[in-house]
């Protein structure tokens, strides 16, 4: 198979109206290497339609739902039929749809948080190792170059031994009963049966936890958390306060973390942020001044490193498009992802097998932050201190 052969990619949600897959069509379509070419866009099968006619999908290939889509392109002719799908529809929707394309032989994208349960996320890593498919879940924040660059610092040792992390998602949409006026994001988002067992946790402290694993290669090892619903009547948290333990395989020692992840901040909208404090230097990032990584040796001055310049590691070089000074942000880091899935969908290179340094969180972030979210919503449900936690690949 040819290394620039360009994929088709079918989505699933994402019509008028929807958030996320505007994104996902133009970061995945963003340096030509994908053409979308299918979709089943709304859980009504006339928006669903709709929705296809404004985006131009050929009449054949605009799909009523998502089993037709399935059906359909699994009958074409191998070098016809859609090369992977994304998922894009809220979280209740993700398992079934990922498990069905998985099993067809067709490679998955799909949103977090992967699925509702952890039994549902082993049924998907069993289905993906059993296929040998790519599966790529869009934790689009390790998309980011200077992510890549603390990823790469932290595991060089530059910054000595991880001690502790502080890393903060922070929000304040929800500060008000939003679901309550129709925002349809609102809406499902504070609803158990759509969301899954979390609120605030579930859709952005996910991420966070995410961003933390990948940067330092540490995973959780024991939770203390505090899950609160400010606003009344809401039945979902929109606030959440954690304490961690981290650890990594091979270390005795235990870092410790803080990972707050809050809806109803007010004044702040997508304020995620980490620091990483090391035995001889700390780092920072944040997602809202995304080209720039703060570098704190210990008895120097701070550096602030900055995407596009050549000190900066072979990932994060990769990463980036446009000279420094010219910012880059969401779009691109989110297409980071998708072209580095492309690469091993090229390579025919799917399971388990954990990316090379064409990185990209796959099945097993997702399961694993599944089992974080349950983790979470468990120990704050407990009046024990901690939750002690060992997550079982
Ligand atoms: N990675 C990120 O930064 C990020 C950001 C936002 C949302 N998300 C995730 O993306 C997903 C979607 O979130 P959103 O905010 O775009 O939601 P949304 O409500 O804006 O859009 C969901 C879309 O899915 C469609 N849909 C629902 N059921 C369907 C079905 N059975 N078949 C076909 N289409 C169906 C809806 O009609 C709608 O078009 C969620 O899992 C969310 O957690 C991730």
């Amino acid at each position: 198979m040819s290394d620039n052969r360009v994929l088709r990619m079918g989505m699933v949600g994402g019509g008028r109206g929807a958030f996320i897959g505007e994104v996902h069509r133009t970061a995945a379509c963003m340096d030509g290497g994908v053409r979308f070419v299918a979709g089943c866009l709304s859980s009504t099968p006339d928006k669903a339609l709709a929705s296809g006619q404004d985006l131009g999908l050929n009449p054949s290939r605009n799909y009523a739902t998502w089993r037709d889509m399935l059906e359909t392109e699994r009958s074409r002719p191998a070098d016809d039929r859609i090369d992977f799908v994304s998922i894009v529809t809220p979280n209740h929707v993700h398992h079934e749809v990922a498990l069905a394309f998985t099993r067809a032989g067709i490679h998955v994208v799909c949103d977090k948080p992967l699925v509702h349960t952890s039994a549902q996320a082993r049924e998907l890593v069993e289905a993906v190792s059993a296929a040998g498919t790519v599966f790529a879940v869009t934790y689009n924040y390790s998309g980011y170059p200077m992510v890549k660059h603390a990823r790469y610092m932290v595991r060089s040792g530059e910054i000595g031994a991880v001690r502790k992390v502080i890393v903060e998602y922070n929000q304040g949409w929800l500060a008000g009963k939003l679901e309550e006026t129709g925002q349809k994001q609102a809406d499902w988002r504070t609803d158990p049966a759509r969301s899954g067992a979390a609120g605030a946790v579930g859709d952005i402290g996910s991420h966070a936890e995410q961003l933390t694993s990948y940067i330092t290669g540490l995973e959780i090892s024991a939770i203390c958390a505090d899950l609160t619903s400010f606003v009344p009547g809401r039945r979902l948290d929109d606030d959440a306060n954690l304490l961690l333990r981290l650890t990594a395989t091979g270390r005795t020692d235990e870092a410790r973390g803080v990972l707050i992840a809050s809806q109803i901040e007010i004044g702040h909208e997508n304020d995620l942020r980490i620091r990483i404090f090391g035995s001889t230097g700390s780092l920072e990032w944040r997602q809202e001044e995304p080209n720039l990584l703060i570098h704190r040796p210990e008895g120097a001055p701070q550096r602030v490193l900055s995407r596009g310049n050549a000190y900066l590691c072979d990932a994060a070089k990769r990463a980036t498009r446009i000279p420094p000074g010219h910012p880059e942000a969401f779009l691109e880091a989110f297409a980071n992802v998708y072209n580095n899935a492309a690469v091993s969908i090229r390579a025919g290179r799917g399971g388990l097998a954990a990316p090379d340094e064409f990185d990209f969180p796959g099945v097993i972030d997702g399961a694993r932050g599944v089992w974080f979210i349950e983790k979470t919503v468990e120990s704050a449900a407990s009046s024990a201190k901690w939750t002690t936690a060992s997550f079982v690949r």
